[in-house]
């Protein structure tokens, strides 16, 4: 039986990667390896900065294009986009936003949440924010917990879309929309599934969505996006603010708080320029591969990694079902460090975190390099 192949020339793509001369990156949960366009995009900034020295427009208009290349990535457009230093930062600047008073205090968390995420509704305490928890159980949530958890009291429910720690995929749709039919708003953390798991906001009613970029956006750590829906941007203010969320941030007029009437209205400083000409590059390679296409190899190489892993002996944390998870594969290990440490010893790159050591393929991974992986993990922990 011939091997699956994935719908795009996946030997093009890896000559373009070249640390796979040597290793074999599966840590795509926590860095994506280096590509050729995105160092010529950090040398473009660079070659901008020696030979002129200064080029704000320049450099503004390649920010405006990284807007515009997550956008389109969940079917958004640029106007509906702000960009941030991090994913903390960008909750936070939502957390800002909110009012924790009156009738509604309420802000449901799932405990799939990134910690730095579920930090920033936890500082909202001193505010009036009350938190309640969506459990985690045996590695996945219940979707009805979310039923119960989110009434009339609710201004916020915070639900990643992928588990960091095992790739579990929450319906994140389905909790928007029961959001939405209580009166309150959703924020989407999607660091973990950007780029290999479709998501649409035409089809999804969530109200904000965040990832960085450095993970599945083969990107570089020091920036974020964060999508606000275009029809709830006219009511919020956000606290943490600065310039650049002014209608005119040339306008230099200290009294004067215009708000700008896009999602820009959520940008604070000066932007992280060079790390916004190596996002769009990364995230330009995720597009042209297309998310679809990514989603359909990853299932193959997800489905090999749970099946190999299995009939390896291995403790597999979560889900057994790829309907519900990202290829992003953990396995419960004694001591994940001296894992991670053992499988880089033979070039490949793992991923620890607590008790698990995370396998996160990427469209650029063969079926070969997820066995060679497994046969070092495999090896390693008996
Ligand atoms: C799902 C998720 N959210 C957020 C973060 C961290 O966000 P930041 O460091 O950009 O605030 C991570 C990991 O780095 C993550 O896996």
């Amino acid at each position: 039986m011939t091997e699956p192949r994935p719908a795009y020339d996946i030997d093009a793509w890896r000559r373009n990667i070249p640390i796979l001369a040597t290793h074999i990156p599966m840590n795509n949960c926590s860095q994506a390896p280096q590509t050729d366009r995105t160092r010529a995009a950090a040398e473009r900034y660079l070659e901008s900065w020696n030979t002129s020295g200064m080029d704000w427009d320049a450099w503004m208009a390649e920010v405006a294009l990284a807007k515009a290349e997550f956008a389109k990535l969940i079917g958004a457009t640029a106007d509906d986009i702000a960009v941030f230093s991090s994913v903390s930062e960008a909750a936070s600047a939502v957390a800002s936003a909110m009012r924790f008073d009156g009738a509604r205090t309420k802000v449901v968390v799932s405990e799939a949440e990134f910690p730095t995420v579920a930090h920033v509704w936890l500082a909202q305490r001193t505010h009036g924010a009350a938190l309640s928890w969506a459990p985690v159980r045996d590695g996945q949530i219940h979707p009805a917990v979310y039923d119960t958890l989110v009434d009339e009291r609710t201004v916020l429910v915070s639900a990643c879309h992928a588990y960091y720690m095992n790739g579990f995929v929450q319906d994140v749709a389905c909790i928007a929309q029961h959001a939405r039919s209580v009166g309150a708003l959703s924020f989407v953390d999607a660091y973990q599934s950007l780029g290999t798991v479709p998501l649409d906001v035409r089809s999804t009613p969530v109200d904000f969505l965040s990832s960085g970029n450095l993970k599945f956006l083969m990107g570089v750590p020091g920036i974020a996006f964060l999508y606000v829906r275009p029809e709830i941007v006219a009511s919020l203010e956000p606290a943490v603010t600065g310039w650049f969320g002014r209608a005119n941030p040339f306008a230099f007029d200290s009294k004067m708080l215009d708000w700008s009437p896009t999602a820009s209205r959520f940008d604070t400083g000066t932007p992280p320029v060079i790390n916004a000409y190596i996002a769009r590059a990364g995230m330009e390679i995720i597009n042209e591969v297309g998310p679809a296409d990514i989603r359909a190899w990853l299932e193959v190489l997800g489905r090999r990694l749970i099946d190999g892993g299995l009939s390896r002996g291995l403790a597999l944390h979560g889900t057994h079902d790829m309907k519900h998870k990202t290829a992003t594969t953990a396995f419960v290990v004694e001591d994940s460090h001296h894992v991670e440490h053992a499988m880089r010893e033979r070039g490949i790159i793992a991923s620890a975190r607590g008790s698990v050591i995370r396998l996160a393929p990427h469209f650029y991974n063969t079926l070969d390099d997820v066995d060679t992986a497994l046969d070092a993990l495999g090896s390693t922990v008996q």
